[in-house]
């Protein structure tokens, strides 16, 4: 048993996905993790996304909303941003916090990544961070293509998940924090995951201390263009 375990909320019916059920420890456990770099990283990931001012922008797996306040922020009043969790105490935490002046209104619907209830082509913006080692390897291709089908031709992906350190010691520690997922998180394979379900990959690095990100777009359909 890990400490990141003590933290997993009770299983959701329609997902085997590992929620979180105590948004405020998971709060306290992120801000140690990210060692006072934990703003820095989001609002580089949120530059990342691509998302633009008016932009619909959805957050799957939002967990406690911390980078879906960040697209918030991103894409200004005029935007809209939707957070999806399974979660339902992350949720009601989210819709607790304040948002910066200026930011887009923020929806939080219980939802599960593999079936999203939402319309086809209704977002210009999808991101997910640090949900997809959440759910077995199996359902990770489903999510990623629920993300395609409600992104709009020519939109854009952007994927964050933790990157294991490489050395044994350093695995062994996040093993004990975190657990086995994000101590043997397979970051090499999300570029063919994203490529499988629809998307053109379009780039991807690492933001410090520990995360990796690509950014992805949805082809646009013949004789649109890509902005
Ligand atoms: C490590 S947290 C990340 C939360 C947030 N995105 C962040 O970056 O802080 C992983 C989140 O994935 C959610 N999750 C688990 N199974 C899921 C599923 N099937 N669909 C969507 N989210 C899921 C969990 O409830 C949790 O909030």
């Amino acid at each position: 048993m890990s400490l990141g375990h003590l933290m997993h909320g009770k299983r959701h019916p329609d997902t085997p996905g590992v929620t979180i059920g105590t948004p405020h420890a998971y709060e306290i456990f992120g801000s140690l993790c990210f060692v006072g770099l934990r703003r820095r990283a989001f609002t580089r990931l949120a530059e990342l996304s691509g998302a633009q001012a008016g932009d619909r922008v959805l957050d799957v797996g939002c967990g406690t909303g911390y980078l879906t306040r960040h697209m918030a922020a991103q894409v200004g009043r005029d935007g809209a941003v939707t957070g999806v969790d399974p979660s339902s105490p992350v949720l009601a935490y989210a819709r607790r916090r304040k948002l910066r002046p200026g930011s887009a209104p923020c929806t939080y619907k219980e939802g599960i990544a593999e079936s999203l209830d939402l319309p086809d082509a209704s977002f210009d913006t999808v991101v997910t961070s640090l949900m997809l080692h959440h759910l077995p390897e199996e359902l990770r291709a489903a999510a990623l293509g629920e993300m395609c089908r409600v992104l709009r031709p020519g939109g854009r992906l952007l994927v964050v998940e933790f990157r294991p350190p490489k050395s044994a010691v350093g695995r062994h520690l996040v093993h004990g924090g975190a657990g086995h997922a994000m101590a043997h998180n397979r970051v090499d394979l999300l570029d063919g995951l994203i490529r499988d379900a629809g998307f053109e990959v379009r780039g991807g690095g690492d933001v410090r201390p520990w995360l990796t990100y690509v950014q992805a777009v949805r082809p646009a359909v013949a004789g649109d263009s890509v902005s």
